[in-house]
């Protein structure tokens, strides 16, 4: 029997890897109703065939069915890219995982241009990432330092930009390889901008939020840490990410942010529309 839930009667997922598998098997486990899956045109019967009874598998926004309120991202930068504008005009509300998107000046006015004109909610899931609340009323209350240090094994870093600022195979102990804004690291590490921009959403913007990156050799963790000084409070967060099955790289709590967020309205952020 399918249950309402904080976000209404139907969600749609966008994209259908790692997290978008979990999210959908995990809601579909709780009995909430998920209306549709949507992939690259090319996967739509192949994916058809994988769906529990009752999910749709569409390739575009205007075939998501009426009922639908909350379209999810599972997808990647680009994807939020290419329907954000339209999942927000079409009057539903969008859940994002990528928020590293928003690091992009031009989207980020566009999105929140389509949230004030249209009313609808433009959400950051909290992902990788905690002490989100506290972040946030910290800066409700004034200036916020935030400072962010994402800590990976050398290897974890081997494909990225990284590998033109430091020797990843030759490190002996920790080396900070990046330091600067948050706009900047969304910039050189796309595929590592999430947590850093969810951080900058949340407090105190990609431009003032400091990001460190760091290769670690000395162990095989993932490490997010969250600092935070303001006059309301100092505080600092740590998180060890634990994989997430389908996909490695992914950290498996940001997939339970998603499903959490599903069942109880809980724990995103919301961005303020212009
Ligand atoms: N906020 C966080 O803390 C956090 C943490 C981990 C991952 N993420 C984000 O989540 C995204 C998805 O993670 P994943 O582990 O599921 O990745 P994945 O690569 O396993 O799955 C992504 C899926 O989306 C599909 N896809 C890509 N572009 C699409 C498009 N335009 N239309 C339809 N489908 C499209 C791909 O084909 C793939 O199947 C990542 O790209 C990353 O940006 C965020």
């Amino acid at each position: 029997m399918a249950k309402d839930t904080a976000r209404g009667r139907g969600i749609a997922i966008i994209g259908f890897g790692g997290l978008g598998r979990t999210v959908l098997h995990r809601l579909s486990e709780d009995g909430i109703p998920v209306a549709a899956v949507l992939v690259r045109a090319e996967k739509v019967a192949e994916t058809a065939a994988m769906m529990p009874s009752g999910v749709a598998a569409v390739s575009r926004i205007d075939e998501i069915p009426a009922e639908v309120e909350l379209v999810v991202e599972t997808a990647g930068h680009a994807a939020v890219a290419q329907f954000g504008e339209a999942v927000l005009r079409s009057g539903r509300d969008f859940l994002i995982v990528s928020s590293g998107a928003l690091g992009d000046r031009g989207l980020e006015d566009r999105l929140r241009r389509a949230v004030g004109e249209t009313g609808r909610k433009l959400l950051v899931a909290s992902g990788a990432i905690g002490a989100l609340d506290v972040l946030q009323a910290a800066a409700a209350a004034g200036p916020v330092d935030v400072r962010y240090i994402g800590i990976k094994p050398p290897a974890a870093w081997k494909g990225t930009h990284a590998e033109k600022l430091v020797a990843l195979s030759d490190l002996r102990e920790p080396a900070t390889f990046f330091r600067g804004s948050a706009r900047e690291a969304v910039g050189l590490f796309p595929k590592n901008a999430n947590v850093a921009a969810t951080v900058s959403l949340a407090g105190s913007g990609f431009d003032a939020t400091e990001v460190l990156l760091i290769a670690d050799p000395s162990g095989g963790r993932n490490i997010h840490r969250l600092e935070i000084r303001s006059a309301l409070a100092d505080a600092s967060f740590e998180i060890e990410a634990k994989p997430l099955p389908d996909n490695p790289k992914t950290s498996a709590v940001t997939a339970y942010s998603v499903v959490n967020f599903v069942r109880t309205g809980g724990s995103a952020i919301s961005i303020a529309g212009a």
